[in-house]
């Protein structure tokens, strides 16, 4: 893995550990390196009416479109947890990552053994766009 994803990821890991996850314990920190150079983290965010909990990707993106606004993109996208077996994405998520991603947009995260670095297609094939 190149240098500047190992860094993200270590920003992922330090966003871990800012986690509100009482419910689950199980604890996720996101970083995002956006196509300005900015960096912007997130973790996720637990409520005690579990449907109102708030991923770490999720969080970390939303803060980055409210800084540099609607023309945010997305360069990369970096998940860590605390758990050993990893953390990958859920759909929800994929779904929010693709809406600021194009087809060069890495995410990355540890899962099934590995560092995992893969496109968005890969991650959601087929995805659903609004067309008006
Ligand atoms: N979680 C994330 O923050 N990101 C994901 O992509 C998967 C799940 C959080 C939500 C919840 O707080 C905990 O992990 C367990 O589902």
């Amino acid at each position: 893995m190149e240098q500047e994803l190992k860094e993200l990821f270590s920003e992922a890991k330090a966003a871990m550990k800012k986690a509100y996850a009482p419910y689950s314990r199980f604890t996720v920190g996101a970083a995002i390196l956006t196509a300005e150079g900015n960096i912007f983290k997130g973790c996720n965010v637990e409520n005690a009416s579990l449907g109102l909990t708030s991923c770490a990707e999720r969080n970390a993106i939303f803060s980055a479109v409210q800084q540099e606004g609607k023309e945010m993109k997305l360069k990369a996208v970096a998940i860590a947890c605390d758990n050993q077996s990893g953390v990958s994405p859920c759909g929800a998520c994929r779904q929010v990552i693709k809406e600021f991603s194009d087809k060069e947009t890495v995410v990355i995260y540890y899962f099934n053994g590995n560092f995992q670095t893969k496109k968005i297609a890969e991650l959601l094939p087929d995805s659903f766009a609004f067309e008006s």
